[in-house]
């Protein structure tokens, strides 16, 4: 297994609508397997393929971020197929490291998916889940949470990024 590169806002994959995963093959198994210890390494509590550079529909969950066995979750063709609620709470990623901003999402999500092994499952998340699940189908669909965000809060992160862009300090 491996550390994987995580791309950064203004790489061009994060913005690419991802394509469903057709085969659960030996390489796609790698893939998952990469995107779990490359999460755990950053660390964070999910992470979708593209940004790691495949622009596939698949996304890794663990809230626990490795530390409790069975929090991890693999997701492949995930779509949320319920929601419930409303709940407005800081947001963070991967790709746009030490940013947090207040985002609205569902209280409660429900997704249907397939696991590793193939199987179609459906599951409730709450919370952080519903939030960690919305923020990374986000991903597949090539949207980033700085796009939920309007004026102020909005320029203020892109200002901040376009200077370390220009600074060489974000690629
Ligand atoms: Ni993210």
């Amino acid at each position: 297994m491996s550390v994987l590169a995580i791309r950064k806002y203004g790489d061009d994959v994060l913005r690419l609508p991802a394509t469903p995963v057709d085969a659960i093959d030996e390489s796609l198994q790698k893939l998952i397997d990469d995107m779990i210890d490359t999460m755990y390494a950053a660390p964070g509590v999910g992470l979708a393929a593209n940004q790691v550079g495949v622009a596939k529909r698949l996304m890794v969950i663990d809230l626990s971020v490795g530390k409790r066995p069975g929090e991890c979750h693999v997701f492949i063709n995930p779509e949320i197929i319920e929601s419930e609620g409303e709940i407005t709470e800081e947001e963070g990623c991967l790709s746009i490291p030490d940013f947090v901003e207040i985002v609205t999402r569902p209280e409660r999500v429900k997704l249907r998916y397939t696991d590793r092994n193939g199987t179609t499952r459906e599951m409730w998340g709450d919370g952080l889940m519903a939030r960690a699940m919305c923020h990374e189908i986000d991903h597949l669909n090539g949207t980033l949470f700085v796009d939920h965000l309007r004026g102020f809060k909005k320029d203020r992160i892109l200002k901040k990024i376009a200077k370390l862009s220009k600074s060489g300090m974000w690629f």
